[in-house]
């Protein structure tokens, strides 16, 4: 199979927001290292908009192929560089590359009008309220419901889709749309009344955790024959365990400002779920991307088994309030993270040489 490479300097922009996000995450576990104006603070949104908001954009440039889509990874990718030294600038480019976001979605929705279109145009316009809240001054631990959301309901409706072929009841998908209305309902009372809001939004995590791991095809796959597929339905699982963890926290803890509890809030849900997912969503998503196979290697549940060990190190350390734990936890995390790029660079030059 031959690379297509055309697409690469966008997966570039976006692989580099996140190591600029990996940096700032280091910085803000209390590890010395050199930083620069602006990089801490950057953390979130480098994550959220800067690295999610060009890839998950550009995947649906891809697959649609129309011109005008590729803009909208570009707008997000100079909107994160402008961070560093005009933030509210900044904020504005990643406020209209959400906006451009939810067009695209828009236009899947025109194509397709099903359950999962729907609810991955309302992860995009979640995206896009958060955003624009966050550009009007509101604080992160305010609006980190919505970017939430965004994920959460991007990766929901991706999954309603591949779960199709199990034919979920109409009652199924009910309980589905409910409980993501629930989450939608959360962020919109975060805003006014941070503690209620938390309580529901969390609630709604639980719940969509717990729907997963009732509905989605992963818990089929588990043991499927095919390594990939299997690997990938791990993957998925613990993600789902991780996600109801958060949802759990949040219900249980309500409104939280920062500091340990909410580091271990928000990062079983965007370490634990996101990146879980990331690393199964993988092998689909590079060979939509760059026209190559991933080889698959037993080796990729090193990364995946040191992600899931290093987060619960982390959390304990974030519940018992033991600082070292939390920091040594952040970096391994990390060091998960790294391990993946390179085992998934390393499997699709391998994957291209192969016939
Ligand atoms: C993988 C390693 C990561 C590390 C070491 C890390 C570290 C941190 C730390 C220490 C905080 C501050 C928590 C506090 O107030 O004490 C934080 C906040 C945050 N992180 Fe992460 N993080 C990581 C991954 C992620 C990922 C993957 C995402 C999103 C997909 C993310 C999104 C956020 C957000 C939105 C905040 C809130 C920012 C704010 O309130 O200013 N993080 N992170």
């Amino acid at each position: 199979m031959k690379l297509q490479l055309r697409f690469l300097p966008f997966i570039f922009i976006a692989i580099l927001a996140l190591l600029f996000a990996l940096w700032a995450g280091l910085l803000r576990l209390g590890w010395a290292l050199p930083t620069f104006d602006h990089l801490a603070t950057a953390h979130g949104p480098l994550m959220v908009c800067g690295f999610l908001g060009v890839l998950i954009p550009l995947e649906r440039a891809v697959a649609i192929r129309q011109k005008w889509m590729f803009g909208v990874p570009l707008i997000a990718g100079a909107g994160w560089v402008t961070l560093f030294f005009a933030p509210s600038l900044g904020a504005v480019l990643l406020t209209l590359g959400s906006l451009g976001a939810l067009a695209i979605l828009g236009v899947m929705v025109e194509r397709e009008p099903q359950i999962h279109t729907i609810v991955m145009a309302l992860g995009a316009l979640a995206w896009l309220v958060g955003n624009f809240l966050w550009m009007l001054g509101w604080p992160i631990f305010q609006v980190v419901f919505w970017w939430m959301a965004f994920l959460v309901l991007t990766i929901g409706g991706e999954r309603l889709e591949l779960s199709r072929v199990l034919r979920p009841t109409p009652n199924a998908i009910r309980l589905f749309s409910l409980l993501a209305a629930a989450l939608l309902a959360g962020s919109i009372l975060a805003i006014f009344e941070l503690n209620l809001g938390s309580r529901l939004g969390g609630f709604a995590l639980l719940g969509l955790a717990l729907w997963f791991l009732r509905f989605d095809l992963a818990r089929r796959n588990l043991r499927h024959l095919n390594p990939l597929t299997r690997y990938i339905a791990t993957c998925l699982f613990g993600g789902f365990l991780w996600l109801g963890i958060s949802g759990g926290l949040f219900l249980y803890l309500g409104a939280l400002y920062a500091g340990p509890f909410y580091d271990a809030a928000l990062h079983a849900v965007f370490v634990g779920f996101v990146i879980a997912m990331i690393f199964g969503h993988a092998p689909i998503i590079f060979p939509a991307i760059l026209g190559a196979q991933v080889k698959f290697y037993p080796a990729f549940y090193v990364h995946l088994g040191l992600l899931h060990l290093s987060l619960a190190l982390r959390l304990v350390g974030d519940l018992t309030l033991q600082m070292t734990l939390r920091q040594w936890g952040g970096l391994l995390n990390e060091i998960a993270i790294l391990l993946f790029l390179g085992l998934t660079v390393f499997s699709i030059v391998k994957g291209s040489q192969s016939k």
